[in-house]
């Protein structure tokens, strides 16, 4: 018979534990909350009254509800008071000598039957258990954070969990609202395995003066829809934690390069920067735990003046290319009031090009969000050319054409020779090196590249990248034009992939790989990120979205950039594309869509 569970013990109440306190009692469960300290138990105590004070402010808790949820947590020091309770979840940090130390004595304490689970997000359950006479009553039940938010949790099973054990506590986060997955004991199970690769390397990224904290983040939430970008969630999850993670997922993992700690995280933990839950990490906060984050001296002044500081006059602009890039900047500049000469291969490709910027403009005439009048204005602004002569007077010239550096560079070599001194030049390729292009041009210092997300009249990001031979002034200017677009622009370096693809591609060939070895299922990995991230898409629904050819070459550009050896494409990737499943378009990928 399945068993009931009418009260359940949380140990730690920093980050997680609290909120791990919270949903058990929000559903009716009587929590024992056991710290370490009094001093411990007051901060556990007040995580746990911010967190349901938020909730009231937001009307998503009633106050009775709230009063109620409190009634049933008992807060106590010290494991004794565990004796009772049919199941302890252990969330203190993440060393493996604590939880084993802590397993040991809650196997003294707790009644026989009782089960004894951890919140570990990387080290070995199985070596947790091995610390009690009952491991086969030993399981992970892996929360996320904020964990009254994140719907889902991840059940780690070892070779010696009982099978009843699992599927109790399966039944558990049902009652609960949580989806599960249930998978076996490696480092990072499902979901961290897949993060903490990205967000040390976005720490890197930061600590390399690739890119500002602000636009590595805004890039993330900007260009992939995720709910908070990297250096922010480090913030969330705690520098220490982050830290113990990685190390461990390094150690566990086959020593992969990617998940040892940047030295910057450990610099950060030993100055007592820990994220929110000390006020200041890669942000500063209101005060310690709060998450409103305060201005400090790396916070950017965001005023227009500011953004047009150093900026040239751009009033025409010209566009060359004809595929979907090109179509969809046209339109984006037209709208934004800017004069466009657009240069096309011939009247034909113009011809398609007017037709889809004219759709494109009266959807949103339809939707009621341009009226008739700026519709037919935008249009007007619209000059159509075959010939690169036409641009000679203009002040920017943005390039789409096809994705070939000799295209590119024959280009910008006639660009160079026919626009006026002063304009800026600025290429949207997403995997070619900038400075390649720049220097098929006399006058290196006013390239610049504009990377437009598709559709680029939706996509709020523009990626500005500058080369080392980019001015100040022509990067001032690329910025200040994406701000007149309604764009935000993140500035970063010259490297393969800039920001979002570099950040974005080996995550997804890490969950090919996570396939490829048989760990979990494609649904489970995407329910994994979606609902333990936040994520729009899972990876598998993302790469048949973008196209696994596509994915599959932006993926072996960053590998022959940066000569990582884990960002090698997964071979099943390679197989895939082989074999012609190249995601939605071809009708299968990772999924069939041909029955849908
Ligand atoms: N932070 C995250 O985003 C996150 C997400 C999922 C899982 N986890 C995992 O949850 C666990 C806790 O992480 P955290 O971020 O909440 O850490 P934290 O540092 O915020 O909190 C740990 C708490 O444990 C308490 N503690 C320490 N020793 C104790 C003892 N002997 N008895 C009772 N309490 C004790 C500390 O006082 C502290 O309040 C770790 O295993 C971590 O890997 C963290």
């Amino acid at each position: 018979m399945a068993r009931e569970f009418t009260s359940v013990g949380v140990v730690g109440l920093g980050t997680m534990g609290a909120g791990i306190v919270e949903v058990f009692a929000r559903n009716g469960i009587d929590v024992v909350a056991v710290e370490i300290s009094e001093a411990a138990l007051a901060r556990g105590r007040a995580n746990l009254t911010g967190s349901t004070d938020r909730a009231v402010a937001k009307g998503k808790l009633a106050e009775a509800d709230r009063d109620a949820l409190h009634s049933r947590v008992d807060f106590q020091v010290g494991l004794d008071a565990l004796h009772a309770v049919d199941l302890v979840i252990e969330a203190v940090p993440e060393h493996l000598d604590l939880k084993q130390r802590i397993f040991a004595q809650l196997d003294k304490v707790c009644k026989p039957e009782a089960i004894l689970a951890t919140n570990t997000s990387s080290l070995s359950v199985t070596e947790i258990s091995v610390a009690t006479t009952r491991p086969n009553q030993v399981i992970g039940i892996h929360f996320f954070n904020p964990a009254p938010v994140m719907k889902l949790v991840e059940v780690v099973r070892t070779v010696v969990t009982s099978a009843d054990v699992v599927a109790d506590v399966e039944a558990l986060g049902e009652r609960l609202g949580k989806v599960d997955v249930t998978i076996s004991d490696r480092a990072g199970f499902i979901a961290n395995a897949l993060l903490f690769g990205y967000l040390n390397h976005a720490v890197s990224m930061f600590e390399g003066r690739y890119a500002t904290r602000e636009d590595i983040d805004a890039a993330m939430k900007l260009g992939c829809g995720l709910p908070m970008g990297p250096l922010a969630l480090m913030d969330l999850i705690g520098l220490d934690t982050a830290y113990e993670i990685l190390d461990t997922m390094y150690r566990r993992g086959g020593r992969d390069r990617r998940h040892a700690p940047v030295p910057l995280i450990k610099q950060m933990v030993t100055a007592g920067l820990l994220g929110r839950k000390s006020g200041r990490g890669f942000y500063t906060y209101e005060r310690p735990g709060s998450p409103v984050v305060v201005p400090d001296d790396q916070t950017p002044v965001a005023s227009q003046a500011a953004l047009a500081d150093g900026a040239r006059a751009i009033a025409k602009v010209g566009v060359v290319g004809s595929g979907t890039m090109a179509t969809g900047i046209i339109e984006v500049f037209a709208k934004a009031g800017y004069e466009v000469v657009s240069v096309t291969r011939g009247a034909e490709k113009s011809a398609k090009v007017f037709e889809t910027v004219k759709t494109s403009l009266n959807k949103g005439v339809v939707r009621g969000k341009l009226s008739e009048e700026d519709r037919e204005a935008a249009l007007g602004r619209i000059n159509w050319s075959a010939t690169l002569e036409h641009l000679a007077d203009v002040d920017l010239v943005v390039e789409a054409v096809v994705e070939e550096l000799s295209v590119k560079k024959a280009l910008f070599a006639s660009l160079d020779e026919i626009c006026k001194p002063g304009v800026v030049l600025a290429t949207t390729t997403s995997s070619l090196p900038v400075i390649d292009v720049a220097m098929a041009t006399q006058r290196p210092a006013d390239v610049v590249g504009l990377h437009f997300f598709n559709p680029a009249p939706v996509m709020p990001l523009v990626e500005v990248v500058q080369t080392i031979r980019t001015s100040p002034e022509t990067t001032a200017t690329a910025r200040a034009v994406c701000a007149a677009l309604g764009k935000t622009g993140v500035v970063c370096g010259d490297r393969s992939g800039f920001i979002v693809n570099a950040l974005l591609f080996p995550y997804l060939n890490d969950a090919v790989k996570m396939l490829e070895a048989s760990y979990s299922t494609a649904d489970d990995i995407d329910y994994a990120m979606k609902l333990g991230c936040g994520y729009p898409m899972g990876p598998f629904e993302l790469l048949d979205v973008v196209g696994l050819d596509v994915s599959l070459a932006i993926q072996r550009e960053l590998y022959l950039e940066l000569r990582e050896p884990g960002f090698a494409p997964a071979p099943l990737l390679e197989h895939l594309v082989t074999a012609g499943y190249l995601g939605r378009k071809s009708g299968r990928g990772f999924r069939d869509h041909t029955r849908r």
